[in-house]
């Protein structure tokens, strides 16, 4: 490990003070407002969550060769997550340590070395200072390791997912999934090879705050709701057959779909165990896209028998997958949740393709790939509209200050109704809030700190 700097963050400020009482903002079964509008909240969220707990930074597939680089943020830190020459995966500050402005402006590439664009200052991709312009205007030794680059010190990928942590006192990553590492292994594992590769991204940005969004990830309630017009114009032309959001349309809790809470702040709800077992089982919930049927005719004239397994590529799998604080999987998607202030939020659902491994046809991967960019439009364009327009509602309603309470209060109290399995993990009915009272948990843990943090630069 190279040089270590603990961080004397800002939460000395808040943690452990009389500002707030953290046992009081967030209850069993509600939270209060403040901890969606308070600025000095946001800030220290920044650092005890974001740099506190594994995030997530990108994939491995966006930076597969060496020198390759990709723009992220942890929180509001812009970083660039880099492969270094020797292959290394570095999360790198993209900050200058001369006078602080941001080194890289690409939002990806492939170089040696990053070139300050203020005064020259001239950084290889380890994060090492290579030279300055002019050094002999230095009467200071410019090897001192404190002009190298801050990095993020953990920096540790899950099967391609990359994730980052300032906290030397976390779980290796690995243990810290925990039980949601295998449900990863099942949204993986169904793809050839077990992989996909990461390509570009359906953006969105709201007024709201970040963890409206992760207080949604896993929410089963709202579906029938807010998804009305999204439901109906998906089962329009379904006849008979019910298209995935149908579930939700009379008795959902009554289904074999659950959600389940698996520990550190991270869930998932499943809606596989409805599925039909049987080829064309996931391709016959794919509501109407573009060139859908005569790709399906296509297919069955090219692959015969073998044309809906290969369909059901294209399908989306039912189960969101969320990884607290700013991870989920879900469908053939991957999003990610980037805080840019109190009450803004970005929202960026990731495309991703599958690839050749001598499985699938070669010539049926880019089809296949071309209708899941199709799904890839579908539900961001069409469902991902009503949640934003939620979120910001629901920070303007904060904004009425006598009234404090926010009720995650539903599936709480009821005998029998939410379990605890042996392995500690929670499981409820698909529209139960158990996962929001759970995941506040792991975040009051968080903010009440201490925590030990730190970056690192080479030496
Ligand atoms: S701020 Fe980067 S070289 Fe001056
Ligand atoms: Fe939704």
């Amino acid at each position: 490990m190279t040089a270590l700097e603990k961080i004397t963050a800002p939460q000395s400020r808040v943690s452990g003070t009389a500002l707030y009482d953290w046992d009081y903002l967030v209850q069993e079964d509600k939270a209060h407002r403040l901890i969606y509008t308070d600025p000095a909240i946001f800030e220290a969220e920044m650092t005890q969550i974001f740099g506190g707990t594994w995030t997530y930074l990108a994939h491995e597939s966006e930076i597969p060769k060496e020198n390759d680089f990709i723009t992220r943020r942890m929180g509001l830190r812009p970083l660039i997550i880099v492969r270094d020459g020797e292959g290394t995966v570095r999360a790198l500050y993209n900050r200058c340590t001369h006078r602080g402005t941001t080194l890289c402006r690409w939002d990806k590439g492939n170089t040696k070395s990053f070139q300050c664009p203020y005064h020259g200052w001239n950084f290889l991709n380890t994060g090492r200072l290579r030279g300055v312009p002019w050094p002999d205007g230095y009467a200071d030794d410019m090897r001192d390791p404190k002009y190298n680059l801050a990095q993020v010190p953990r920096v540790a990928s899950y099967r391609g997912f990359i994730f980052g942590t300032l906290n030397m006192d976390a779980l290796p990553l690995e243990e810290h999934l925990g039980p949601i590492a295998k449900i990863i292994d099942e949204w993986l594992d169904r793809n050839p090879g077990g992989k996909v590769v990461v390509c570009e991204a359906n953006r969105f940005r709201y007024k709201g705050n970040w963890k409206l969004a992760y207080d949604n990830s896993c929410d089963g309630y709202h579906v029938a709701y807010s998804h009305r017009s999204l439901l109906e114009t998906e089962n329009r032309f379904a006849g008979e057959n019910a298209k995935g959001m149908a579930y939700y349309r009379n008795s959902p809790d009554a289904l074999a779909m659950y959600m389940r809470y698996t520990g550190h702040g991270n869930h998932f709800k499943d809606k596989r165990p409805n599925l039909e077992k049987r080829p064309g089982g996931l391709w016959a919930l794919e509501s109407a896209h573009p060139g859908m049927e005569h790709y399906e005719s296509d297919f069955l004239r090219r692959y015969g028998d073998r044309a809906f397994a290969l369909l059901d590529l294209a399908g989306s799998e039912p189960v969101n997958i969320n990884v607290f604080p700013n991870f989920s999987l879900l469908g053939n998607h991957i999003q990610v949740f980037e805080p840019i202030g109190v009450a803004e939020t970005n929202a960026i659902w990731y495309g991703t393709m599958i690839v050749e491994d001598g499985t699938v046809p070669s010539d049926a991967v880019p089809d296949i790939n071309a209708l899941r960019m199709r799904t890839q439009e579908g539900f961001p364009n069409f469902g991902e509209v009503d949640d934003i327009a939620n979120f910001e509602q629901i920070q303007q309603g904060l904004m009425a200050v006598e009234d404090e309470w926010v009720y995650m209060n539903r599936g709480f109290g009821i005998p029998g109704r939410v379990k605890t399995g042996e392995d500690g993990t929670i499981t409820a009915p698909a529209t139960d809030e158990a996962f929001m009272r759970e995941h506040f948990k792991e975040w009051k843990r968080l903010m009440k700190g201490p925590q030990n943090l730190a970056i690192t630069r080479e030496p």
